[in-house]
């Protein structure tokens, strides 16, 4: 094969009416509506952003200052980020309603390879970003059993460390306090320290057979989720507002715009979410209205609470002594209301359990999506005889996370998810400014406004956040760039061979008058 057929091929675009076409031949349900679609958005959104880094974000890390109050201001800045590449979202998925998001809509715009390293980065955001959020649940986990202490068995509120923590950490652990690794964890063999975050390995198992039941059941229990999270959520603002201290906002912005724009690199984790309504595009019954209702109600429902929520958290807790692992329940800790904090435990688990499920959903579609075009072998694809959900693919994405979650640390797995995200968005930027040139006449229930200047916007204030906040994050700044190449060699060695075998084997099959068609 010469070099000019291997670029075509890797150029090749699918046009947007066979992206229609073979949706619509879906074996997917359809069943969600605009209200599951808020449900799957809110639920997606609000976790680990909200209820752990938001105090990374306020008080600083190791590689990088904090806002202080300023925070207020990252978050705008944040919301901005994502309006520009919400609109954008809602643009593309209201006019290609194709499982699969930002993957299927590189490939109707910048071809083949684009394609597969968007489905490669979004493994990023979806698989990675469950890693964060199966870590953080874990701690919650520990928190909420703690507040039961007085009913519950010791041995159940103090269960060993080795058995809710991965090995690096209990050999980090062992070194601190000066402990003999093999009284602190099991020996296979002698030789073989085993340590394992049971609690994260036993919640996504449950969701993977969940999402394997069904998606109208896994939403319904993602929407129990979401309510309880909200009414903590909306609780927290509303008691924490009586104990507000304005003169804790003072200093404003303590780490200048340093400060400003790391705090709106990291709680852009917090918004990160909205886009995997587009995900569930086959399985929506009104995709064209609902789409664009959901994405932009999710992102501007949580600005306005996690506005609320700064706000509040800022002026009840002196900066400089907000919490790092769990701020909100420790903010109310912090006025004294020690009972409120242990229910807002619970809401910080409903609200993870929540991310976990609609992000092993998100992976699973778009992997779905990846294996019809192709680039994955098709026994990958089957769709469960009963329950009608591709369970292999399912099971593969939780398994993923589960052995993932054995080794990577979660501040690192987040940066990651969040360089992926930005880089997505962008691509849906790029995406709807190509699509208006070469597609302008098809029809757009819904349309960015002030294009091409909503879009270009998208594109520099994502950018602009990640190009900045690389000049801290040494770490992830260095792993990113690596997943992008190893997402270039496995395209080159396995999935652009996968997807010429996968097509000759349909040629093959097809009539010989249908193969004139082609
Ligand atoms: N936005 C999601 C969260 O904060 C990823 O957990």
């Amino acid at each position: 094969m010469n070099i000019k057929t291997i670029l075509a091929n890797a150029l090749s675009k699918k046009s947007p009416d066979e992206l229609i076409a073979t949706s619509k031949k879906s074996e997917l349900k359809k069943t969600l509506n605009v209200f599951d679609l808020i449900v799957i958005g809110i639920g997606a959104v609000v976790g680990t952003g909200i209820f752990t880094i938001i105090g990374t974000a306020i008080q600083g890390g190791p590689e990088g200052v904090g806002a202080g109050s300023a925070i207020i201001i990252s978050m705008v800045l944040a919301a901005i980020a994502c309006v520009f590449s919400a609109l954008c979202y809602s643009e593309i998925a209201a006019m290609i309603p194709v499982a699969g998001s930002a993957y299927t809509y590189t490939y109707a715009t910048m071809g083949e390879f684009m394609a597969w390293m968007v489905g490669w980065i979004l493994m990023l955001e979806y698989a990675i970003g469950n890693i964060t959020v199966a870590s953080a649940w874990t701690g919650y986990f520990v928190q909420f059993l703690k507040g039961f202490k007085a009913v519950l068995p010791d041995f159940v509120v103090n269960f060993p460390m080795w058995l809710r923590n991965d090995y690096r950490f209990m050999f980090a652990y062992c070194d601190k306090f000066g402990l003999d690794p093999h009284t602190q964890m099991p020996y296979l063999f002698d030789k073989i320290p085993v340590a394992i975050n049971l609690p994260a390995i036993a919640i996504v198992l449950v969701l993977t057979v969940l999402l394997i039941r069904g998606i109208k059941e896994s939403t319904r229990v993602a929407s129990i989720m979401v309510g309880v999270n909200m009414f903590m959520i909306i609780s927290f603002i509303v008691v924490g507002a009586f104990y507000v201290k304005p003169e804790n906002w003072t200093p404003f912005a303590p780490g200048g715009f340093e400060g400003i724009f790391m705090g709106a690199f990291l709680i852009f984790f917090a918004y990160i979410g909205f886009d995997a309504i587009s995900t569930t595009a086959e399985e929506t019954e009104n995709p064209q209205r609902d789409l664009p209702i959901a994405i932009l109600g999710t992102l501007i429902i949580c600005t306005i609470l996690y506005v609320c929520v700064a706000l509040v958290l800022t002026g009840n807790v002196p900066l400089g002594h907000i919490d790092i692992q769990a701020p909100i329940a420790h903010a109310m800790r912090a006025i004294g209301i020690n009972w409120f904090a242990g229910l807002i435990s619970v809401g910080a688990l409903c609200a993870l359990t929540s991310v976990l499920l609609i992000y092993q959903l998100g992976t699973t579609r778009i992997l779905y999506a990846m294996s019809r075009d192709k680039f994955l072998p098709k026994s990958l694809r089957l769709i469960h005889k009963k329950y009608r959900t591709p369970h292999v693919l399912t099971w593969i994405s939780g398994i993923v996370v589960i052995v993932c979650a054995l080794f990577m640390d979660l501040n690192i797995s987040a940066e990651l998810c969040n360089f992926g995200t930005f880089t997505s968005f962008i691509i849906i930027c790029i995406a709807v400014l190509i699509l208006r040139k070469t597609d302008p006449e098809r029809p757009r229930p819904f349309k960015v406004p002030l294009c091409p200047l909503f879009p270009v916007l998208g594109i520099f204030t994502c950018g602009g956040l990640m190009i900045y906040s690389m000049k801290f994050l040494k770490t992830s700044s260095l792993y990113f760039p690596l997943w992008l190449v190893m997402g270039v060699l496995i395209y080159v060695i396995y999935g652009y061979k996968q997807k010429r075998v996968e097509e000759q084997t349909r040629k093959k099959r097809l009539p010989k008058k249908a193969k004139v068609q082609l």
